[in-house]
């Protein structure tokens, strides 16, 4: 199979996040439990995959790096963990359902949004949109680094300095960015980064992290067993602690800490930099096709990341995925959980087809898919 669907999950895993998964599922127990020593094992290795992940991010406070199951819960965590009845929330055009849907609850409780318009290769234009649609109840702006269908980057270092003029909290849906683009926290003015850890991070399915890198802590949105104090019935303050209730995924966590490794020694520069040729090729080559429907300008590495998404004139994505699948080749088509980002380029009813390289994409496999594009 030719696998050009990283962007809902990197596949294959590298073989060192296999046999670190497989590692720590012969030989672990229950970690911050126990008094015994095979618990206490675990328990290091955890503060060492925390440290470890902390340090990926240049963030110093490794106690603030928070597991969580996926990248949606993170931002479940600091959408419900901040906003209260009466706040107003900014977000983009590009968003996700990950940040739309727990948004749409929260209007039952009084909190209101507004969608600030991308302008696609316009950094000033999109900023601007940001500032015209914060108002003086604005608490929090929430963006996603990346567009998972589109490949546009939002310029988060003027967003947040944006938010930082006005006193506002700023958090960033890093699920398609991590692990592809740099993200340094030191000195950065992001409050909140959530992360997908099964992406571009090489990690399982059913890990995340949210890194609380600002002053602002969330209330916790579940609560239970710590390990710690547990005499009481409140929920601890400390962090790690407080937003890690219950057993945590130590062999996802585990198999994660080998995908932060697997970047660091394959370096975040080259890993994008084989992407972008692999997706500047595709482009070339799709645009010499005159049925095939591209929406934008070329990606490139200023305002892009590594994600092209195209249809064919008269046919439905999903159909288009569906022989692509016969001829051997794993894509997603539909709405890929963002209608959001289908209604700013028009494509709500027909979807798109997307393509997700990785590290281990190759040239021949584009030109595969390629040549059954031509077919069909
Ligand atoms: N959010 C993931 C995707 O874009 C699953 O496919």
């Amino acid at each position: 199979m030719i696998y050009l669907d990283n962007s809902a999950t990197t596949y294959p895993k590298p073989l060192k996040v296999r046999q670190a998964v497989s590692a720590a599922m012969q030989m672990s127990a229950n970690p911050g439990r126990s008094g015994h020593d095979l618990a206490l094992k675990s328990s290091e290795q955890i503060f060492l995959a925390r440290k470890a992940d902390a340090k990926f991010f240049n963030f110093s406070k490794e106690e603030n790096v928070i597991f969580t199951l996926n990248c949606t819960m993170a931002v479940n965590m600091v959408l419900k963990g901040i906003l209260k009845s009466g706040d107003h929330v900014v977000v983009s055009s590009l968003e996700h359902n990950a940040v739309m849907r727990p948004l749409e609850k929260l209007t039952q409780k009084g909190v209101s949004y507004t969608v600030a318009e991308v302008f696609p290769c316009d950094n000033d234009k999109t900023v601007n949109s940001f500032r015209n649609a914060i108002n003086a109840k604005t608490k929090l702006i929430m963006c996603t680094h990346a567009s998972n269908v589109w490949g546009i980057k939002l310029p988060i270092e003027r967003i947040s300095a944006l938010a930082h003029e006005y006193g506002i909290l700023f958090a960033v849906d890093a699920a398609q960015s991590a692990g592809i683009v740099p993200i340094d926290l030191n000195d950065s003015n992001i409050d909140f980064l959530c992360i997908a850890g099964h992406k571009g991070l090489y990690g399982p399915m059913g890990t995340g992290i949210l890194i609380i890198s600002g002053n602002t802590i969330p209330d916790t949105i579940i609560e239970g067993g710590t390990g710690t104090n547990s005499i009481s019935f409140r929920q601890p303050d400390e962090l790690p602690e407080r937003f890690e209730s219950g057993t945590p995924n130590y062999s996802g966590i585990i198999g994660l800490h080998a995908g932060f490794d697997f970047v660091n020694s394959n370096k975040i520069s080259n890993i994008s930099k084989h992407e972008f040729t692999l997706i500047k090729h595709l482009y070339q080559e799709l645009k010499k096709i005159p049925k095939v429907k591209l929406y934008l300008p070329e990606p490139d590495e200023k305002y892009f990341v590594p994600i092209l998404s195209f249809n064919i004139d008269g046919m439905d994505s999903e159909n288009v995925s569906a022989i692509l699948n016969k001829k051997g080749i794993a894509v997603r088509a539909g709405l890929q959980c963002s209608p959001l980002a289908h209604k700013m380029m028009g494509t709500l009813e027909t979807g798109a087809v997307r393509i997700s390289p990785s590290v281990f994409t190759k040239l021949t496999d584009i030109n595969y898919l390629v040549s059954v594009i031509k077919k069909i």
